[in-house]
């Protein structure tokens, strides 16, 4: 009988912490109940099939040997896989891959790195590499950045692989390598709920901009002189001259210490504070790290009107999701105010769910 083993790997939010995971400081993602099932099954002639149903119902092939450039589009994020695995030592025989997908497209709940954790755990399982779930995320990081080129952080590969139901992942960034740690997320015995609101838009920038970003804290960080730009203190302020990487700082201190207030907001279950504090990471991210965009801004602002504790954009930003911190009866007016103002300017309608905390990369069955 042929070994045909099914894994699910979930998407993620980020509560807090955003643009933080490659300055050093603390991030609080949460894997999500929305997620890919891959299929996989050996094959012995050097060759990777992967099918997938989303963008489209489509097809790639390519050779265990495949290196970069050989193969683009979404099927970069597969071949980039078998390239990073091969390159830290881990080839192997050739593979079957199907993947079906239940987040939405250009949403900004980690696609692809639950598509790169996804896959390298599947065949760390199938041909046995003895991998840990940190040498996955660090595998998996690689081959967002040597084979794609988007030069991502380590907390939306952390996040997929170390999920667990009903907790976020808290991880110290500045470790080497990254540390992970539970934390228990309650706000539904209190009668609240977590909704997304996937927007839909990406704008092109995002990559460009995303880079640029980084860019300019390493800048700040060296003017500075440490090696991690969320090290930095208030004087920072001061020292800083160019307003540009002024504002970036601003940002990386001002989200550190929101990180802090989130879990203690998390523990005492103070929510309205939390709500708070989602709502201030929103307000930093637009004004002075400057990666939000009108949809993103849009969604936030009718969410409160609404009625949510506290919203704001989650991931990289232009483009992407929105997450709401909603009391249970009120996320169909969440909803609801978000479409009429979507209408009003003419965008396509967003789309909005409710999310709950999740376990990360896992085997379901094997026949
Ligand atoms: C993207 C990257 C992450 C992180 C976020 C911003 O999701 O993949 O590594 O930098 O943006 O917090």
């Amino acid at each position: 009988m042929t070994d045909v083993r099914q894994w699910t790997v979930p998407g993620r939010v980020n509560l807090i912490g955003e643009h933080l995971d490659y300055n050093g400081g603390p991030v609080l993602p949460m894997a999500i109940d929305r997620s890919l099932t891959i299929k996989v099954r050996p094959r012995d002639d050097s060759i990777v099939n992967v099918w997938t149903d989303r963008p489209a119902s489509t097809k790639a092939t390519f050779p265990t040997t495949v290196q970069p450039g050989d193969v683009d589009d979404w099927a970069a994020y597969a071949a980039g896989t078998v390239w990073s695995l091969a390159e830290s030592g881990h080839p192997f025989p050739g593979a079957d891959l199907v993947i079906e997908s239940s987040l939405p497209s250009n949403s900004g709940l980690s696609s692809s790195a639950a598509l790169t954790c996804g896959i390298a755990s599947a065949l760390d399982n199938l041909f046995d590499f003895g991998l840990g779930r940190t040498d996955l995320a660090l595998i998996a990081q690689r081959a967002e950045s040597g084979y794609v080129g988007a030069p991502v952080g380590i907390m939306d590969q952390l996040a997929v692989l170390y999920g667990e139901a009903g907790h976020a992942v808290l991880i110290d960034t500045a470790a080497s390598p990254p540390t992970t740690r539970a934390i228990p997320i309650s706000w539904e015995d209190d009668g609240l709920i977590l909704q997304v609101i996937a927007t839909g838009a990406h704008h092109s920038l995002a990559d460009g901009e995303y880079a640029a970003r980084r860019d300019e804290c390493e800048r700040a960080a060296a003017e500075l002189g440490l090696t991690w730009l969320a090290e930095a203190g208030l004087d920072a302020m001061v020292t800083l001259t160019d307003e540009t990487l002024k504002a970036r700082t601003r940002h990386v201190l001002t989200e550190t210490a929101r990180v802090r207030a989130a879990l203690n907001a998390v523990n005492r279950r103070a929510w309205t504070q939390l709500g708070t504090i989602f709502t201030a990471s929103h307000e930093s991210l637009r004004d002075d790290f400057q990666v939000s965009c009108p949809e993103l801004d849009v969604a936030v602002e009718a969410a409160l009107e609404a009625g949510a504790l506290g919203a704001r954009m989650t991931g990289g930003g232009f483009g992407g999701s929105v997450i709401a911190l909603v009391p249970l009866e009120g996320v169909a007016t969440v909803r609801e105010k978000v479409e009429a103002r979507y209408d009003s300017h003419g965008w396509g309608r967003p789309e909005s769910f409710v999310v709950h905390a999740a376990a990360g990369a896992h085997l379901v069955s094997e026949s």
